[in-house]
């Protein structure tokens, strides 16, 4: 074996072990769907990635041969919808998103979706235990509040639970709340990062603008809270029919998942809000909540306390904390009444 200090110089030394540590496979299961197109195409412009697993139960391998064109490093490979075909997407997976599943139309709430999707992701949750164990799971699909323990319940029921490793993605929130802002207060939205916590739904979703040095009150801040909490009724009811948001959410993903590779690959400090097993209000029935999550190379790094809110904010907490705690034990109850 040759020592890369004896036969590189400084610059090709470093050049050299960062390509060596970017050996990262990310895998797409959904990939053909609203999100999962351009996710795969986000995907495949992060250098991070260097290996791009696309599946879906039809189309993956069209999405991935288009894709596989588009002339970044990484190599891309689509999967055919059989057991066989997501066992070989999944293995040696360091990321698995999921946005398997179907999105609202006009007039449902996320719980309403629950019936369909909560047995997509159960099942994919048992192929990712069995052929993916310690990769980070990333779940897109809705109800996030549910989805997530159902996945939970899977990776315990096959002894491979890492609580430090599964993660509902809530970027969105974050997302939508730091724009929203922006465009009230005339900022650049790229400087706003206002932290959402609790779940992802409706009243769940509890922006914490006290914390951002932003200051709105009466009908200015409910007219606000209210647009974050329901930015995703927005998008369902301006594509009538035609589905929820998709490209936004595509974005989110993947500045989620970049957010973990950075991690993953030695970068300090990274902090994102993520809906994960939470020790914050495990008290109050609420065994996972989103709030800003340090990541590490292991996954979860450091679970950070919600802070100083102010009264207003408490009360929605509150709120938040009564609902998401049913949303996560209808989950749990599905996994065991259907494993
Ligand atoms: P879509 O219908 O456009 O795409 C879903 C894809 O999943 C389809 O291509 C479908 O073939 C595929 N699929 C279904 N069952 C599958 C299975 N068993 N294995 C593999 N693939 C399967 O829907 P979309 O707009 O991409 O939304 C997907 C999900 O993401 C919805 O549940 C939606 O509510 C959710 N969503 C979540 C957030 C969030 O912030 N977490 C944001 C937007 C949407
Ligand atoms: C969103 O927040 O846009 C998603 O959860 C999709 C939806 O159903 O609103």
């Amino acid at each position: 074996m040759f020592a890369a200090r004896q036969v590189f110089g400084a610059a090709q030394r470093r050049a050299f072990s960062v390509s060596a540590r970017q050996n990262s496979k990310v895998a797409v299961l959904g990939a053909a769907g609203g999100i999962g197109q351009p996710l795969s195409l986000l995907l495949k412009l992060n250098p991070r990635v260097s290996s791009l697993a696309l599946y879906d139960i039809r189309g993956g391998p069209g999405v991935a041969a288009d894709v596989s064109h588009v002339n970044t490093k990484s190599i891309v490979k689509g999967y055919d919808p059989t057991p066989s075909g997501l066992k070989e997407c999944l293995e040696g997976a360091e990321i698995v998103l999921i946005p398997a599943g179907v999105p609202r139309k006009p007039g449902m709430t996320r719980d309403d979706l629950f019936n369909t999707n909560a047995s997509i992701v159960r099942d994919l949750a048992k192929a990712t235990a069995e052929a993916a164990p310690k990769a980070n799971v990333l779940i897109i699909s809705n109800p996030v509040n549910s989805t997530v323990p159902i996945t939970a319940e899977v990776f315990k029921s096959k002894g491979v639970y890492d609580p430090k490793r599964l993660f509902g993605v809530t970027t969105l929130d974050v997302v939508r709340a730091s724009r929203f802002i922006s465009e009230i207060k005339g900022s650049d939205p790229a400087n706003e990062n206002i932290t959402v916590v609790g779940g992802h739904s409706g009243a769940t979703i509890v922006p914490l603008l006290s914390q951002s040095g932003h200051k709105l009150q009466g009908e200015q801040l409910d007219a606000y809270i209210k647009r974050v909490q329901f930015g995703g009724d927005e998008v369902v009811q301006a594509k009538g029919g035609a589905g929820s948001a998709t490209l936004s959410m595509a974005m989110a993903g993947a500045r989620f998942a970049e957010s973990l590779l950075k991690a993953a690959q030695g970068e300090k400090g990274v902090i994102e809000p993520t809906f994960v097993e939470s020790p914050l209000y495990k008290d109050q029935g609420c065994d996972f909540f989103a709030s800003k999550v340090e990541l590490g190379p292991n996954g979860v790094e450091k679970i950070h306390p919600v802070g100083q809110i102010t009264e207003f904010e408490q009360k929605l907490l509150d709120v938040c904390l009564q609902d998401l705690s049913k949303n996560i034990q209808k989950g749990v109850k599905f996994v065991k009444e259907n494993p």
